[in-house]
This record gives C-alpha cells, sequence and structure tokens, in this order.
C-alpha cells in the first residue's frame, strides 16, 4: 500500500523538476534573445524610457488578442485583484525603466553582473522587511556574489554611474515584485501567465505618461492622435462624396499644408519670376 501511495508522488515530483527545467531553458533561451535586440535597439535609437513602454505595449496587446481569441483563458479579476496588483505594478515599472536605462547607458555584460547581485537583495528585502531568517550558508552563499559584483564594478572600463544605479535599482524593485507576485499568486486563481500579464497591462498605463513627459515625446503622441483624426475626419467626408471629389479635396488641403509648413519650419523659397530691377 505504501508503494502504491509513493510511486505516483515520486512520479508527480521528478514530473514538475522536467517542467521547471524546460521552464528554465526557455525562460534563458528568450532572455538572450530579448538582451540581444534591446541593445540593438537601444544603440539605433537610444530612447530607453520609450523602447521600455513599448515592451509592455507588445506583451499586454499579444494577451489581449490572445484573451479575445480564446488562444488563452482570460483571468478572472475583481477590483481587489487590480487594487493588490497596483504595488506590484508600481515596481514592475521602475524595474523594467531601469534596467532598460541601464543598458543603454553601459555594456549588457556590465548591467547583467551588476544584476546578479538579485539573491543578496532578495535575502536582505526578506530578512529586514519580512523577518525572514535564512540558514547561515546562505548568508555566506552572498558573499562571492556580492565581491564578484564590487569587483566587476572598480575595474569596469567604461563605467558610468546611471549605468550602475539603474541595475542596482532594478535589482531593489525586482526583489519587491517577485516577493508580492509570489504572494498575489499563491492560493489564487490567476495563472502565472495570466499574472504577468495583467501586471504588463496595469504597468503600461503607468508608463506611458511617465514617458511622455520624462523623454519629451508629446510631439510623438501628438502627432499619433492628429494621424488618426485628420484620417478619421477624411473618411466621414469619403462616405458622403465620391473618390474623385476626395482626391480634389485632398490636393485643395495640400495648399493649407505648404503654407503652414514653409511659414512654420522657416523653409526658404523663391520668386518664380525675378523681379526685373533685381541684380
Ligand atoms: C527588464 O527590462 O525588465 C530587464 O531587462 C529584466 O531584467 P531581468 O533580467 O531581471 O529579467
Amino acid at each position: 500500500l505504501d508503494i502504491n501511495f509513493e510511486l505516483p508522488s515520486a512520479q508527480s515530483e521528478s514530473t514538475k523538476n522536467v517542467k521547471i527545467g524546460i521552464y528554465f531553458a526557455t525562460w534563458w533561451s528568450l532572455n538572450v534573445v530579448f538582451n540581444i535586440y534591446n541593445k540593438k535597439v537601444l544603440n539605433a535609437f537610444p530612447y530607453p524610457w520609450l523602447t521600455s513602454t513599448l515592451s509592455l505595449a507588445a506583451g499586454s496587446f499579444i494577451m489581449l488578442v490572445s484573451w479575445a481569441a480564446r488562444v488563452a483563458d482570460p483571468p478572472k479579476t475583481d477590483f481587489e485583484f487590480w487594487k493588490t496588483l497596483l504595488p506590484v505594478a508600481v515596481a514592475h515599472t521602475i524595474g523594467h525603466v531601469a534596467a532598460t536605462v541601464s543598458m543603454s547607458k553601459v555594456a549588457v555584460s556590465f548591467t547583467h553582473i551588476i544584476k546578479s547581485g538579485e539573491p543578496a537583495f532578495s535575502v536582505l528585502v526578506s530578512r529586514v522587511l519580512l523577518g525572514e531568517s535564512f540558514p547561515l550558508p546562505v548568508y555566506f552563499s552572498l558573499l562571492p556574489i556580492i565581491g564578484g559584483c564590487a569587483l566587476s564594478a572598480v575595474t569596469e572600463l567604461h563605467f558610468n554611474m546611471i549605468g550602475f544605479m539603474g541595475a542596482m535599482i532594478s535589482n531593489l524593485a525586482f526583489v519587491f515584485r517577485n516577493i508580492f507576485s509570489k504572494k498575489g499568486m499563491t492560493g489564487k486563481s490567476v495563472s502565472g501567465m495570466n499574472y504577468y500579464a495583467c501586471l504588463s497591462i496595469l504597468s503600461l498605463l503607468l508608463l506611458t505618461p511617465l514617458a511622455i513627459i520624462v523623454e519629451d515625446l508629446k510631439w510623438v503622441a501628438a502627432q499619433s492622435i492628429f494621424y488618426h483624426l485628420y484620417n478619421q475626419v477624411s473618411y466621414m467626408s469619403l462616405d458622403q462624396i465620391s473618390p474623385l471629389t476626395f482626391s480634389i479635396g485632398n490636393t485643395m488641403k495640400r495648399i493649407s499644408v505648404i503654407v503652414s509648413s514653409i511659414i512654420i519650419f522657416h523653409t526658404p523659397v523663391l520668386p518664380v519670376i525675378k523681379d526685373a530691377d533685381s541684380p
């Protein structure tokens, strides 16, 4: 009887280990690809707040479409869920932006060396704020990590304080995020995948106005909104007129664009017919 009881549990334990092994391998591979493309984007386009926002927007979009298409089951959430998620989203937003700002200033490798100090932050926060205690070997195991990070920081050839501080802030913020995310997920009906999706959506809402302010993206926002608005009204016109009348109206519109852009951008213009008295 004992054997019958032990076998399934031993099996489920090994199945769980295989599953976690697959999760880890996939997580790491995806992260390597993300880091390489993220740095390529930041090299060409040094707006870390905007690129951080776009990352969250992509995740939110993918998950909203997946829920709508029933590729993934949408989570059953209530107001209490979103209220509890808010501080986690604040921590996620800070950690994500800080890491991206760091990577925009220093080599990806340096950011990740500093970010490998995350377990030390986790132990510190759990000990100081949550009163959790750990066995002595845990504290000793942190010493080489802290030593390695310190050594790397003082010997880094292209040290940059914003890059260093960004990685440190990211460590602290992500430790809070992870601890409170785990509390928020444990015993709840929302799966890890859906929990992260909700976190992305809330972080996106928090980060978008901040990115617009910090990176002075108000013209980008205005350009995007006005693009939609003018096309929307043009289609309201097209609904009432023929395509030819539409094209003629569109050509007449260009007179106002040409005149206003010459005035605003001080575009130099010459008269077509020269004055007879001019040299
Ligand atoms: C981010 O932008 O959120 C970070 O690159 C993520 O850092 P991580 O390696 O700790 O996930």
